[in-house]
C-alpha cells in the first residue's frame, strides 16, 4: 500500500511533543470509580487521538468536528467500540458463531456489524477475539473462537475481511471497520481458568495452539493488534519482545499496537515497571502505540523522553502508525454520509436470526422429542432465570433486548397450540408446578447463564448450571413430561445429572437479537440445528483443561488398566467431543479414501468421504477431517484439524464429499511460520467429530524425496 508519507510526515513535522503523545493516548467515559474526563476539551487540545466507548452519530459528529475544526492540527479522531457481535442487530456469541462452522457466515456478520456500527460513527472495533480456550472456567471463552486452532484460523481470516474488506478494500468506505486481533497471546490458558492470571504454556504449545489464529489475521491484513493483560513467562504482554520481534519483524505487521484497557499503567502492578514513566519507555519501546485509558504515555513518556528511555524517533514512529491508520480509513477525507445498509438489508433474510439458529448445538434427543410437533397439547415454557437481556450475551455493544420475546416467537410458530409461560413462583413446589403443567404436551425450560456470569472477570470455579436452576430442573423433570432444556451459555457447563435425564438438550449460548425467533425456528422444525462443538464439553471439572486433540502419552487411556492415564473417579473422555452435535435425522460416514496414499514433499492428495443420509429429512452435516502424524521426533497430537466440509442431503441419499491437502499441510500448526512436515506414516481420519469412535482412518506416507531413510534422518533431526 502506498501510504502518504509525505503528506503524513510533513504533518508529524509540525506536531509539538504534546500533540505527538496526545495521538498515542486513547480516551473515554472513565468507570464509575475514576474522575470524570472532559473529552472535548482533551480533544480540543490534541490530548486525545482516540476514543472509545462513546457512541451515536450525533455525539461522535460532534467530537470529530472539534478534533477538525478545533484542534490546532484539525487531526481527526479514532473512534473506537468493542463490536464484537454486532452493533445494533446482535448476533449470536463469537464461541456460538464459530460453532456454525461457516466461514463465509462469520464474513457476512462481521460485515453486516461493521457497515452499522460505521454509519453510526464508529470507525474501529476491538474484534476479533482470537484467543483459543480449552478452560470452560474462563469467562472469556464466551467471545473467542474455540479450542482448535486450526479452526481459529479460518475464524480470523473471515472477520478481518468481514471487518476490514478484503486486503482493508472497505476501510475507506462507510460499511467498514479497522478490525483488532485480540488479545496477543495466550490470554486463553490463564492458570487455573482464572481471569488475568499468569500464563505459562511452552513455546511449541504458543507455536502451534495460541499463535495461529493472530498470524491468519496479520495475513489478512488486520490494521491492530492488542496486547494481552496477562504476563507470559513473567513477561507481560505489554511490554513483550515478541510484540517486536514476532508481531513486527518476522510477521511484518506495520498496523498499530493498542494497549488493553489500562494495561501500561499495570506493569507497575505486574512488577516490571518502577513507576508510569517506567512503564511508559516499556510499552513504548515494545511496539505499543496507543495507550488505552492509563495516564502512562501522557504524563510518563515526557519524562521518558527527558530520560532518555525513549527516543523521539520511538514516538515518532508510533504516531505515524497512528496517523497511517486514520489515513487508511479515509478520516482525513472528511466523513461521508451514512450509505450502508443496516443488517437486516442483508440478502433480505434476518441474518442475526440465521446465525442464531445455525449456532445451535443439538447436544442430545434421546426420545426423539425435535422438533416438536404443530398439533397437541400446550406447550408449557419456563424460563424464569433469564431475562430478554440475557439472550444478547457478554459484549452486547448497543444491542437492546428489550423487543426479545420467546413466548411470543413460541406462540407464532405453534399456531395450532397453546403457549403459556409458568410464573416462577409456581415453579417452586411440586403441588403447584403439577397443577400448572397439568394437560401440558411438553414442557421447554430455558435454563444456564445470565450475561454476567460470561465474558470478562467471570472465571467461574464451578463451570456449572446454578443449584437454584437445577432444583426446579429436577422437578420439572419429575413430572414426567417430555422436556425440553434450552440452555444458555458462554462456556460448556457441568450437569452430568441434567445432561443424563433431559430427553432433548439444545444449547442455545447467548443467541442474539432474534434469538427467540431462532429458537422458534428450531423448536418448530422450520430449520434444524447446525451447530457443532467447538469446544470440548467435560464431564467433571476436574477434567479441565479439556479438548479433543491431547497428545497420547506413553500409557493412553485404558479404562481397564490402573496405570494409563485416565481417573479413577471419573471418565476420562469428555461428555462430548469436539464438533459433537445432532440434527433431525442420522448420517453415515460410509467410505474414506486418501488417493494417492503416498505424496512427496510439496505433492497434494484427496481425501473422499462417502455419506448417507439415513434419514426421512433433508439435513445437514459436517465432515471433520483430521492427520495424525503416527511417528515424529516429538509426539504429535492424537488428532489435528485440517479441513472441514458440509455436506447437505435429501433423505436417504449418498454422496461423496472430499478436500485436496497439501503435504505441507501435514506439518504442526506454526506461528513461527516455520513449520514443515516430517516424512512418514501419517493418519488420515474422518468422522461427524473428534469422538474416536465415530472416526475412520487411513494411512498415508509422506515419502522423503531425497529418498533418505526416514527413520534416521529423523534421529539425526532429534
Ligand atoms: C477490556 C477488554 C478488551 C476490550 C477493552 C475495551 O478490558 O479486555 O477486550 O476491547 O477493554 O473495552
Amino acid at each position: 500500500m502506498i501510504k502518504p508519507v509525505s503528506f503524513l510526515a510533513e504533518l508529524v513535522g509540525r506536531m509539538t511533543l504534546a500533540e505527538k503523545i496526545g495521538q498515542l493516548v486513547m480516551t473515554g467515559p472513565p468507570p464509575p470509580d475514576r474522575p470524570a474526563v472532559d473529552l472535548r476539551d482533551a480533544i480540543r487540545r490534541g490530548a486525545a487521538g482516540s476514543i472509545l466507548n462513546v457512541t451515536g452519530r450525533p455525539v461522535l459528529d460532534e467530537l470529530q468536528a472539534i478534533a477538525r475544526q478545533e484542534s490546532r492540527l484539525g487531526i481527526p479522531l479514532l473512534t473506537c467500540l468493542d463490536v464484537l457481535h454486532g452493533y445494533r442487530s446482535i448476533f449470536p456469541i463469537p464461541l456460538a458463531e464459530v460453532a456454525t462452522l461457516d466461514p463465509a457466515l462469520w464474513e457476512r456478520t462481521a460485515a453486516a456489524a461493521a457497515a452499522e456500527a460505521r454509519r453510526d460513527g464508529i470507525v474501529m472495533t476491538f474484534a476479533p477475539m482470537l484467543d483459543v480456550c480449552r478452560d470452560p472456567r474462563w469467562g472469556r471463552m464466551a467471545e473467542g473462537p474455540g479450542e482448535d486452532p486450526w479452526l481459529a484460523a479460518r475464524y480470523a481470516d473471515a472477520k478481518v475481511k468481514g471487518f476490514q474488506g478484503i486486503d482493508g478494500a472497505r476501510l475507506r468506505q462507510p460499511t467498514g471497520l479497522a478490525a483488532t486481533a485480540k488479545h496477543f497471546v495466550a490470554y486463553g490458558a490463564v492458570t487455573a481458568g482464572r481471569e488475568y492470571a499468569s500464563v505459562d504454556v511452552s513455546r511449541r504449545t504458543l507455536d502451534e495452539v495460541y499463535l495461529p489464529p493472530f498470524r491468519a489475521a496479520v495475513s489478512a491484513g488486520v490494521v491492530a493488534v492488542m496486547p494481552a493483560f496477562v504476563d507470559l513467562a513473567g513477561e507481560p504482554m505489554t511490554s513483550s519482545a515478541l510484540l517486536g520481534d514476532l508481531l513486527r519483524t518476522a510477521w511484518g505487521f506495520d498496523g498499530v499496537i493498542v494497549s488493553d484497557y489500562g494495561a501500561v499503567a499495570e506493569l507497575v502492578a505486574h512488577g516490571v515497571a518502577e513507576d508510569l514513566t517506567h512503564a511508559a519507555a516499556l510499552a513504548l519501546s515494545a511496539g505499543v502505540d496507543i495507550d488505552m485509558m492509563s495516564p502512562a504515555y501522557a504524563t510518563g513518556l515526557p519524562v521518558a523522553l527527558e530520560k532518555g528511555l525513549v527516543l523521539p524517533s520511538d514516538i515518532d514512529a508510533a504516531v505515524m502508525r497512528v496517523l497511517t491508520l486514520k489515513w487508511r480509513l479515509g478520516l482525513f477525507d472528511g466523513e461521508r454520509g451514512p450509505t450502508a445498509l443496516s443488517c437486516n438489508d442483508d440478502d433480505g433474510l434476518d441474518l442475526p436470526r440465521e446465525a442464531a439458529r445455525r449456532s445451535f448445538v443439538l447436544l442430545k434427543d434421546d426420545r426423539g422429542a425435535l422438533p416438536l410437533g404443530q398439533h397437541g397439547d400446550p406447550i408449557a415454557l419456563i424460563d424464569p432465570w433469564l431475562d430478554r437481556s440475557d439472550m444478547l450475551g457478554p459484549w452486547p455493544a448497543i444491542g437492546a433486548g428489550d423487543a426479545i420475546d420467546l413466548g411470543g416467537a413460541l406462540a407464532k410458530a405453534f399456531p395450532h397450540r397453546t403457549v403459556f409461560a409458568v410464573p416462577c413462583a409456581l415453579a417452586g413446589s411440586d403441588e403447584e408446578l403439577r397443577s400448572a403443567l397439568r394437560g401440558s404436551g411438553v414442557v421447554v425450560l430455558r435454563l444456564g447463564e445470565t450475561t454476567v456470569m460470561s465474558g470478562e472477570g467471570a472465571s467461574r470455579a464451578f463451570p456449572v448450571i446454578p443449584d437454584s436452576q437445577l432444583a426446579v430442573a429436577h422437578r420439572v423433570l419429575a413430572m414426567g413430561l417430555p422436556t425440553v432444556v434450552l440452555l444458555s451459555c458462554g462456556r460448556p457447563l457441568i450437569a452430568p445429572d441434567l445432561l443424563d435425564s433431559a430427553a432433548a438438550i439444545l444449547v442455545c449460548w447467548f443467541p442474539g437479537s432474534s434469538g427467540a425467533e431462532a429458537l422458534a425456528d428450531v423448536l418448530s422444525g422450520r430449520s434444524e440445528p447446525e451447530g457443532r462443538l467447538p469446544v470440548t464439553w467435560p464431564h467433571a471439572i476436574g477434567q479441565i483443561p479439556i479438548h479433543s486433540s491431547p497428545r497420547p502419552a506413553g500409557r493412553p487411556a485404558d479404562e481397564r488398566d490402573r496405570f494409563t492415564s485416565r481417573y479413577i473417579d471419573a471418565p476420562t473422555a469428555p461428555r462430548f467431543w469436539f464438533g459433537h452435535g445432532l440434527g433431525f435425522t442420522r448420517f453415515a460416514l460410509e467410505r474414506l479414501d486418501v488417493m494417492p496414499d503416498r505424496v512427496g514433499l510439496g505433492e497434494s492428495f484427496v481425501v473422499t468421504a462417502h455419506v448417507r443420509n439415513l434419514g426421512g429429512r433433508t439435513g445437514r452435516t459436517v465432515v471433520f477431517v483430521f492427520i495424525r502424524d503416527r511417528t515424529a521426533h516429538i509426539a504429535r497430537p492424537v488428532l489435528e484439524l485440517r479441513g472441514m466440509i458440509p455436506v447437505t442431503l435429501e433423505p436417504h441419499a449418498g454422496a461423496d464429499v472430499g478436500i485436496r491437502l497439501r503435504s505441507d499441510e501435514l506439518a504442526p500448526l506454526g506461528g513461527r511460520g516455520d513449520q514443515r512436515p516430517e516424512p512418514g506414516d501419517f493418519d488420515i481420519l474422518a468422522g461427524f467429530s473428534a469422538e474416536p469412535s465415530g472416526l475412520k482412518a487411513i494411512r498415508l506416507v509422506l515419502s522423503d524425496l531425497s529418498g533418505g531413510s526416514v527413520k534416521q534422518e529423523r534421529r539425526h533431526d532429534a
